[in-house]
């Protein structure tokens, strides 16, 4: 089945509880894309406005940690109301992280960057709930969807087959009604877009297509 998790990056900030409100019927995952300044060269938000969106709204909160040190801020963001986050695989202490994330009760996601090879993630695919495969480089919504990175989701599709557990393949960026075919086809499941639904005069048509475009490819 194909989830579709808008990115609230391509939202209006100043009206954000009313952007979610438009597009909440066809979202199965809220995406929140958290930059430190750090480990990507731009900053948006963190546990405040986090525990402002759960408090607006029911849908599930899918966090993606673009930081260097996440850990400092696991604790805040479970008690904001995060319901998974996802830390990158380039960063130092994975196994402490997804191990730290567990014990706080938050879904436990592992996002990799473009360059960087699938083997990193394979010695964590049995501790963890999401796989989130980058397909730009992380910091900024609207880019180009890189298809060199349609190979790699394939095969991590194949090697979460072997988990004895379901783990959610999620890819992130770029992701429109053309993409997400490919993607859908490689046997990605979670879809992330921002800029293809907030940046669409009818948001909530908009992602009801990418889900329509995704379960046609996928079926
Ligand atoms: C990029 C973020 C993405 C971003 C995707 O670093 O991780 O979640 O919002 O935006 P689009 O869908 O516009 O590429
Ligand atoms: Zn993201």
């Amino acid at each position: 089945m194909a989830r579709i998790a808008p990115s609230i990056l391509s939202a209006d900030f100043a009206c954000l509880g009313s952007d979610i409100d438009r597009i909440a019927a066809e979202a199965d995952l809220l995406h929140v894309d958290v930059m430190d300044g750090h480990f990507v060269p731009n900053l948006t938000i963190g546990p405040p406005v986090v525990a402002a969106i759960n408090n607006h709204t029911d849908l599930f909160l899918d966090c993606h940690l673009m930081m260097t040190n996440p850990g400092e801020y696991l604790g805040a963001f479970a008690k904001a109301g995060a319901d998974s986050c996802s830390v990158h695989v380039e960063i130092d202490g994975v196994d402490d992280l997804i191990t730290e994330m567990r014990g706080l009760g938050l879904g436990v996601g592992l996002a990799v960057n473009p360059e960087t090879p699938l083997e990193a993630v394979l010695p964590y695919l049995d501790r963890i709930d999401m796989l989130l495969i980058m397909t730009v480089h992380p910091g900024f919504g609207g880019q180009h969807f890189m298809g060199e990175v349609v190979d790699k989701v394939r095969r991590a599709a194949a090697a979460l087959r072997g988990c004895t557990h379901q783990v959610a393949l999620e890819v992130d960026g770029g992701i429109d009604t053309d993409t997400v075919r490919e993607v859908a086809r490689a046997g990605a499941d979670t879809f992330v877009a921002g800029s293809a639904i907030f940046g669409h005069a009818d948001p909530l048509a908009a992602a009801k297509a990418l889900r329509e475009a995704a379960t046609a490819a996928i079926s």
